[in-house]
């Protein structure tokens, strides 16, 4: 086999190119938040992304989705095909939070009929929304802009939405049994003509990092006084940096990378820990049918 080589950092991620229209996908241990990736890392988070990621990867193609699954080839590492990868991000939303619900406020977000207009409300139906990703911030792009750039044909459009839309309810299926509910969660698709015809689900999956997941026995409580729903990984690392070290005041700018390490050793303990946990509670069914099967 050629030797691996480094193709891209990524704030979380390293991608080796490894010969034969193969790729590795490293999940590092590094954090960010709010952006700026931390100088701390959080032990075994790496192999959680990994682990849960492969999950979801490997449960997509079961219900009869293309991937880009191989193979996990290590604790941190998937071996996965190349992928040309499509410059937009799919977004599945299941409840109206964080960025719909900003945008709600401004009168700029259609919700699902029959959805309550309130901060954290089940849609009556998940939807499907577009983001740009090569843009400095993720900006939402209408289906028009998608076809003129040519980012997309209809046909393309029309199977990644209903192949989002399929992945969203299996990840949220598997995770509700742990008692986890999937808020959000942002896909990235690919092409490989060698592959599919069709556009082939790429990227992670179903990771604390690429979805919001929250705890389904505090929900209904912070729905009806109206409080934020804590997220289920780095809402330790946010709230220590928003209230004890000043950056609720003020925060270096998007895309720093930080070179000093800012968290206590109880709050990585912690963080650690609700990774393991979110693994666990994902992925437990589950692996005990691996185990049988
Ligand atoms: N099968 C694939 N083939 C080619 N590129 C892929 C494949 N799967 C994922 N990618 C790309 O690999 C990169 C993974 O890196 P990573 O997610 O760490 O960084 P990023 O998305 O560029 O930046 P960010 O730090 O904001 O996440 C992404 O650009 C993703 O689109
Ligand atoms: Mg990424």
């Amino acid at each position: 086999m050629p030797e691996p080589v480094l193709i891209h950092q990524g704030k979380v991620r390293n991608v080796y190119d490894v010969g034969m229209g193969m790729l590795w996908l490293e999940s590092t241990d590094r954090i960010s938040a709010f952006d700026i990736v931390l100088a701390d890392t959080i032990p075994r988070k790496g192999e959680v992304l990994n682990d849960v990621s492969a999950h979801h990867l490997r449960m997509a193609e079961q219900g009869g989705i293309k991937t880009h699954y191989v193979d996990r080839v290590g604790k941190n590492t998937m071996l996965v095909y190349k992928l040309d990868m499509i410059p937009v991000e799919v977004i599945v939303r299941g409840y109206l939070y964080g960025s719909a619900w900003d945008r709600y406020k401004k009168g700029e977000f259609r919700l699902p009929a029959g959805t309550e207009p309130r901060k954290g409300a089940r849609f009556s139906t998940p939807m499907v929304e577009f983001t740009t990703k090569l843009e400095a911030s993720d900006r939402p792009v209408t289906i028009d802009e998608i076809l003129r750039n040519g980012w997309m044909t209809t046909e393309e459009l029309r199977y990644v939405t209903d192949a989002a839309l399929h992945v969203h309810q299996l990840v949220a299926e598997g995770a509700a049994l742990g008692g986890i509910l999937l808020a959000d969660e942002k896909l990235e698709f690919g092409r490989n003509a060698q592959l599919a015809k069709v556009p082939i689900l790429g990227d992670e999956v179903g990771t604390p990092d690429s979805s919001r997941f929250w705890d389904a026995l505090l929900y209904a409580e912070n729905f009806e006084t109206g409080r934020d729903q804590p997220s289920f990984d780095k809402q330790y690392v946010r709230d220590f940096l928003l209230h004890k070290r000043g950056w609720d005041e003020q925060r270096p700018p998007a895309g720093t990378h930080l070179t000093e390490p800012l968290l206590t050793p109880e709050v990585v303990e912690s963080t650690t820990a609700k990774y393991l946990e979110a693994m666990e509670r994902i992925m437990g069914r589950h692996n005990l049918i691996g185990a049988n099967s």
